[in-house]
């Protein structure tokens, strides 16, 4: 049960989703992101192939995990399947250690920008893809640095078209979902992403925990039915 702890909500000088969100998601379709990759993100990306070829289902993402509580879960989820928790910050994934790490399980420190551009390049076999409580970058001038506003997103959405995104930010949501309606609509894909309240039945992630302890109502944008 939500405890009120106090957890500021965001706070946005946006009170609904940018208005030429369509427009730049279709002029980033229409060119190829080329930031050159950082070395130890194909590091991380070897380690990635090497570490699916032991199984025989396809991967399960956990991008931005943070300290890996929902890499955890997912790898319970689906004991079959190999579970990657990818994150940037080392200090953040250093919180996953000592604990019991179940073998469909690996942690990587890398850049998703390039992570997701190596797999998509070499057709990594994604079944999955969690995006739980991207940085929301919540100033209306930061919009460009949102996953779904970002030359990333071709990328991201062709990836893996099953993706789960979670935020405390209705906003955040609803560009998201809009973003994947517009790319799968330019794609010629038949999938209808969906937005809804998210109640978890107990927190999976830091932050899931932190915002529904608050009281924050949470939201999930789903890209396919299960
Ligand atoms: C708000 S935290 C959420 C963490 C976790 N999913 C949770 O819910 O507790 C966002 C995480 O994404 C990571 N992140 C943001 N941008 C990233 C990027 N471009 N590459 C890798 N990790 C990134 C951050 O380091 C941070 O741990």
């Amino acid at each position: 049960m939500p405890t009120h702890n106090t957890v500021r909500q965001v706070v946005s000088n946006q009170k609904e989703i940018v208005s030429d969100l369509e427009k730049t998601v279709l002029k980033y379709f229409q060119t190829t992101y080329q930031r050159p990759y950082a070395a130890h993100t194909i590091e991380a990306f070897k380690q990635a192939v090497h570490f699916t070829q032991a199984f025989t289902q396809p991967v399960i993402l956990d991008s931005g995990c943070g300290c890996g509580e929902s890499s955890f879960v997912l790898a319970a989820k689906y004991p079959n399947h190999p579970v990657i928790g990818i994150d940037k910050s080392i200090c953040r994934l250093s919180k996953t250690q000592n604990k019991n790490q179940p073998t469909n399980l690996l942690f990587l420190q890398a850049e998703l920008l390039d992570f997701w551009r190596l797999a998509y390049a070499e057709k990594l076999d994604v079944f999955f893809h969690a995006l739980y409580y991207p940085n929301p970058w919540p100033k209306e001038s930061q919009v460009g640095r949102r996953f779904h506003a970002h030359p990333i997103f071709p990328t991201l959405l062709q990836l893996c078209s099953n993706i789960e995104l979670r935020t405390n930010w209705k906003i955040y949501a609803e560009e998201f979902l809009e973003a994947s309606r517009v790319g799968f609509q330019y794609l010629q894909m038949n999938f209808t992403p969906f937005l809804e309240e998210w109640i978890p039945k107990q927190p999976e992630t830091a932050f899931e925990r932190k915002y529904y302890e608050s009281g924050q109502t949470l939201y999930r944008v789903k890209t396919m039915k299960e």
